[in-house]
């Protein structure tokens, strides 16, 4: 007979649809779960519900039977919502725990607040680690991936646990060590800006369609679903091209069409754009996904707009007889992947900032890695990409990494076809075209900043460096005159 353990190897606090799922992962996987929540109510329901895996969890009502019911050194993940409820939730938790005990946020937390928690919890002698947990409800039941941030000694405890549960990509489990403190929600924050990049782009791609081509919806989804099988194959094609093929049970029309067109946001995706501009960097197709659906938000005065706003005189309509084509579908599938690539290739940049700003040693290669399998974005481009980062990337860019210049000098033609298209037509596609405009900034060795110092030189004395001399305090010859012209 199977002996049943008194304590439990991980304790699980919030059971709603991340932390049930997550229970039951662990619990399938044969590890001894206790669970409880905030609402003592929902522990029973679900222990009811767990069925043939209750064996494996053990329900507490009150939060110190719940510790008290955990091996020691504890490990107790916690998935309540970010922010202020986290905070709360170690006050009343650390007096609890005793010397060695982990604690883990395994929501999307902002980072910086990851790090003032770890530096805390330091002080008491105790480890917080930051999870980033991709996959939605189904990746947390069946294997999610898993960016952890924290303590060697943290993951020496959660290592069996998370590799066990994790998906696989090829059998190597999608979770890792990547960093101290806030490293890990970092890099799930930039995972999700890169999503956010990616699911604007196949947008933009699917308005193209409907509103130039004029495809109805399952016309489109049938398009996506065989992208899927070629170098777009991708989770987030797949649902794309699932979700366009889907039809409303209560009017029969495409699902898609009775849907709101306005985006919400919880903010991570925003993180990642003021992360990169903290670090000097821009993350522009990142940006431009986060605004698009910021712009979405404003429905009224978008309709106001296209009664009061000029309509290009090629935009198509019934009566327009210069109506643009929209290039052939190869056209628009190379499209999407230079703006994936585009996309993940700012990603990655701005992990490698971080890295170096914040001492983490990130391993790019290695998070590309547990990229391939459970979470939002994976993709069969991250496993070319994490080929292409074990490689030396020239000057830190991906895109100069030769096989990833070779997919590009493919597709960015396309890229450029499609825009031409768009601008002519006056179908906005912000991710497509910041994408483009990054990629013409990085192939251009002479730029126009040149006269961005000289005008700055002008009103406030700036200087500049000169390109036939040494230092950069120059001045032009603007003279006194130059403050009152
Ligand atoms: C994931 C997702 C997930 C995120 C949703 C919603 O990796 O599983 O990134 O963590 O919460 O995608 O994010 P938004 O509400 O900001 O779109």
């Amino acid at each position: 007979m199977t002996q049943i353990p008194t304590k439990s190897q991980i304790g699980i606090y919030g059971l709603g649809t991340m932390g049930s799922a997550l229970a039951l992962n662990m619990a399938d996987n044969g590890f001894n779960v206790a669970v409880t929540n905030r609402e003592a109510s929902w522990v029973a329901d679900f222990i009811h519900e767990a069925d043939q895996l209750s064996g494996n969890l053990r329900a507490f009502e009150s939060l110190e039977s719940f510790v008290n019911g955990l091996q020691t050194p504890r490990v107790i993940l916690f998935m309540i919502p970010s922010g202020a409820p986290m905070d709360a939730m170690i006050n009343r938790v650390t007096p609890l725990l005793s010397a060695g005990d982990t604690i883990i946020d395994g929501g999307n937390a902002d980072f910086h607040a990851t790090r003032r928690r770890a530096a805390q919890l330091t002080e008491l002698d105790l480890h917080f680690v930051g999870m980033g947990v991709s996959g939605g409800e189904s990746g947390a039941r069946f294997g999610p991936s898993m960016m952890v941030g924290g303590t060697t000694h943290s993951w020496t405890q959660l290592k069996p646990i998370l590799r066990a549960i994790a998906a696989k990509f090829d059998g190597d489990p999608c979770v890792d060590h990547l960093g101290p403190d806030g490293a890990g929600h970092f890099v799930k924050t930039v995972h999700n800006g890169i999503e956010y990049a990616d699911m604007q782009a196949i947008s933009e791609i699917y308005a193209l369609l409907r509103d130039v081509a004029d495809w109805p919806a399952a016309r489109i989804g049938t398009l996506f679903e065989g992208w899927n099988e070629g170098p777009l194959a991708s989770y987030l094609v797949e649902i794309s091209g699932k979700i366009l093929q889907a039809t409303d049970p209560e009017t029969g029309s495409a699902m898609v069409d009775v849907i709101l067109d306005q985006a919400g946001q919880k903010g991570t995706g925003r993180w990642t754009a003021i992360e990169a501009l903290r670090l000097g960097q821009s993350a522009s197709a990142i940006e431009a996904a986060v605004g698009a659906r910021s712009w979405s938000s404003e429905k009224p005065a978008r309709q106001a707009g296209e009664i009061m706003l000029p309509a290009p005189e090629t935009a198509p309509d019934a009566t327009s007889k210069t109506a643009p084509k929209l290039p052939d579908s190869t056209d628009l599938e190379q499209a999407l992947i230079a703006a994936r690539i585009l996309g993940h290739a700012q990603g990655f940049r701005i992990l490698a900032q971080a890295s170096d700003h914040y001492d983490w040693s990130l391993d790019l290669a290695r998070i590309a890695e547990i990229w391939r399998a459970g979470c939002i974005i994976r993709s069969s481009l991250l496993d070319d990409l994490s080929d292409a980062l074990h490689s030396d990337l020239p000057h830190s860019q991906l895109i100069l990494v030769p096989a990833i210049r070779a997919q590009l000098a493919t597709a960015i033609p396309a890229l450029r076809r499609v825009i031409i298209t768009a601008t002519t037509a006056g179908i906005p596609v912000p991710v497509l075209s910041a994408s483009l405009a990054w990629f013409d900034s990085m192939r251009t060795g002479r730029g126009s900043a040149n006269l961005i110092q000289a005008q700055r030189d002008f009103f406030g004395a700036h200087g500049f460096a000169r390109l036939d001399g040494e230092g950069s305090k120059h001045h032009g010859p603007w003279g006194n005159s130059a403050q009152q012209s």
